[in-house]
C-alpha cells in the first residue's frame, strides 16, 4: 500500500473508491479543508466522524482518509493507534464495562476485570474472535451501593465476583445463540 497515489495515472478512479468507502458527511468535512493545513486535530475530528458512523475505523477507513486527507498513511494509523478512544476492531454484539471508579475498585473490581480478560481471552479495548463481547472500562456509572459494577449493554451487574462471571458470560452467550436462531428462522428460505 502506497502512502500516496495522487501521481497515479488512475489517480480518479481510485479517488471514487475511497470516496464511495467514507459517509458524504465526512466527505464534505474533508472536500471544505482540502485548502487548509491538515492539523493533527482536523486529522483527529475526521476520524471520529468516520467512527461515529462505522462504529469502528477499519484499515479500509484509514486508506480512504489517508489518500483524500493527502496525509501519509503512517501518520493516520499513528493517530488512530495511539488515542484509546478510535476503535480499529468493530464492536461486539455485546459492550462489557467494567467499572473501575473508586467505590468499585476499592470493592475488588480489579479481580472482577481480571476474570473477564481470562474468560473472554481477550484485553481492554479488543473484541471477542466470536463478535459476541467487545471489553472496556468506565468510570463510576452511578450504582456504586452495587460495587463493584459491570455494565453489560444497558444492563448493570454488581455486586459481581470473579466466580460469578463465567455464568455471567454464559447467560448472553445464550442469549445470543437463541437471537441467531430467531433471525435465521425468520429469514426468507
Ligand atoms: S464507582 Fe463503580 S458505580 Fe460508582
Amino acid at each position: 500500500m502506497s502512502d500516496c497515489c495522487h501521481g497515479t495515472d488512475n489517480w480518479e478512479e481510485l479517488e471514487r473508491g475511497y470516496r464511495a468507502m467514507l459517509p458524504a458527511d465526512v466527505l464534505a468535512f474533508i472536500d471544505a479543508n482540502r485548502a487548509k493545513e491538515h492539523s493533527e486535530s482536523m486529522l483527529i475530528a475526521t476520524l471520529h466522524m468516520v467512527q461515529g458512523h462505522f462504529g469502528h475505523l477499519g484499515p479500509g477507513h484509514l486508506e480512504a482518509v489517508a489518500q483524500l486527507m493527502q496525509v501519509p498513511l503512517a501518520k493516520v494509523t499513528g493517530v488512530a493507534t495511539f488515542y484509546h478512544y478510535f476503535r480499529l476492531q468493530p464492536r461486539g454484539r455485546y459492550l462489557i464495562n467494567v467499572c473501575l471508579g473508586t467505590a468499585c475498585y476499592v470493592k475488588g473490581a480489579e479481580k472482577v476485570a481480571q476474570k473477564l480478560t481470562e474468560e473472554l481471552g481477550i484485553h481492554f479495548g479488543e473484541t471477542s474472535k466470536d463478535g459476541i463481547f467487545s471489553l472496556e472500562s468506565t468510570r463510576c456509572v452511578g450504582t456504586c451501593g452495587l460495587a463493584p459494577v459491570v455494565m453489560i449493554g444497558d444492563e448493570v451487574h454488581g455486586p459481581l465476583s470473579p466466580s460469578q462471571i463465567p455464568t455471567l458470560l454464559e447467560g448472553y452467550l445464550a442469549r445470543a445463540a437463541e437471537d441467531m436462531m430467531a433471525n435465521s428462522a425468520s429469514e426468507p428460505k
